[in-house]
């Protein structure tokens, strides 16, 4: 019978009990569904995004299903930082995991705010959504290697906290927006977040999402977040990484350490089941058992062809 022991992951210095990560904006606050399901299947769970003010979010339909996956354009609805410090952070300690928090804005400036506040909040690392819109360059600060450096060396100024930098697969080259965010400060990157998408219902001849071009996540992505691991993970051995896209089972998440992750995120698959998280752990564990060996020693270990 394998420990626990064996379970256990580390993304730098940041030590895991297990490699499951409740992805962030699937979990919601954390709160609720610490109430639906077992936290202490994964090593971490991310709260949603929160940015400096209250955001509104986009009009509905924000969440359509589209083939095996998901498409979502909620535009990261949230009460701001201030609010959300009093409503939730005040929560997390009695949660039995590791809670993170995850800053957004429209301003290196406003990502340091959030992330001071979620320090306040007791958070145990904070992720940065570099995936969000960039209203002053009008893009994505995660498509812009010296936008997203800028935004983590600002934060990393601003808090001790550990910062997860969270990029996208849409950027043109993954490596060196890593790179970038590297030099800046990051402890470790998360690869990654939602592929953009659209469809359409031909009955009705309209967009399945209120702002037509949404995010997509599920399954169907999971070769697009494994390409990001193993382009980073070969190009800078050093740099930890989440890996994060399309995982619903164990195998999966034996995928992503054997592309260079070290702890590996679970999304969209909260929609149809809360409690799998539990499930994947134990297929997890029945592969650790199977073929003599821990987590940490799958790591990167990938055989060449
Ligand atoms: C409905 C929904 C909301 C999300 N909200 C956020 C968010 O607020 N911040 C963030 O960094 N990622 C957010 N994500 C992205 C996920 O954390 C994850 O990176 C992405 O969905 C890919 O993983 P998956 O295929 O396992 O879902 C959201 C995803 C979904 C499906």
């Amino acid at each position: 019978m394998k420990t626990r022991s064996d379970l256990a992951s580390r993304l730098g210095g940041y030590e895991l009990t297990t490699p499951l990560v409740a992805a962030c904006g699937t979990v919601g606050s954390v709160v609720d569904f610490a109430a639906v399901a077992d936290l202490t299947a994964y090593g971490a769970a991310v709260a949603k995004s929160v940015s400096g003010t209250p955001w509104k979010g986009r009009q509905p339909p924000r969440l359509a299903a589209a083939g095996e996956g998901m498409l979502n354009g909620i535009g990261i609805q949230n009460p701001g930082i201030d609010a959300w410090a009093e409503e939730i952070g005040t929560q997390l300690a009695a949660l039995p995991t590791d809670i993170w928090g995850s800053a957004v804005g429209h301003t290196a400036t406003e990502f340091a705010k959030v992330a001071v506040g979620l320090d306040g909040a007791g958070v145990k690392a904070v992720e940065i959504n570099l995936s969000c819109p960039n209203l002053e360059g009008g893009g994505m600060f995660a498509l812009d290697p010296v936008a997203a450096a800028d935004v983590v060396a600002t934060v990393k100024s601003a808090t001790e906290l550990p910062i997860g930098a969270k990029l996208s697969p849409n950027a043109q080259d993954i490596v060196e927006v890593a790179s970038a965010v590297d030099e800046a400060g990051a402890d470790w990157v998360v690869l990654g977040n939602t592929v953009w998408g659209a469809g359409f219902d031909i009955e009705t001849r309209r967009p399945l999402l209120s702002g037509i071009v949404g995010g997509y996540s599920g399954r169907p992505i999971k070769p697009i977040a494994l390409r990001c691991v193993w382009e980073v993970s070969q190009a800078l051995p050093k740099l930890p990484i989440l890996g994060v896209g399309g995982v619903g089972a164990g195998e999966d998440v034996i995928e992503f350490l054997l592309a260079g992750a070290s702890a590996v995120g679970v999304g969209t698959a909260h929609f149809a089941n809360p409690r799998i998280g539990t499930r994947i752990l134990k297929q997890v564990e029945r592969y650790l058992r199977g073929h003599k060996t821990s987590v940490s020693a799958l790591v990167g270990a990938a055989e060449p062809w």
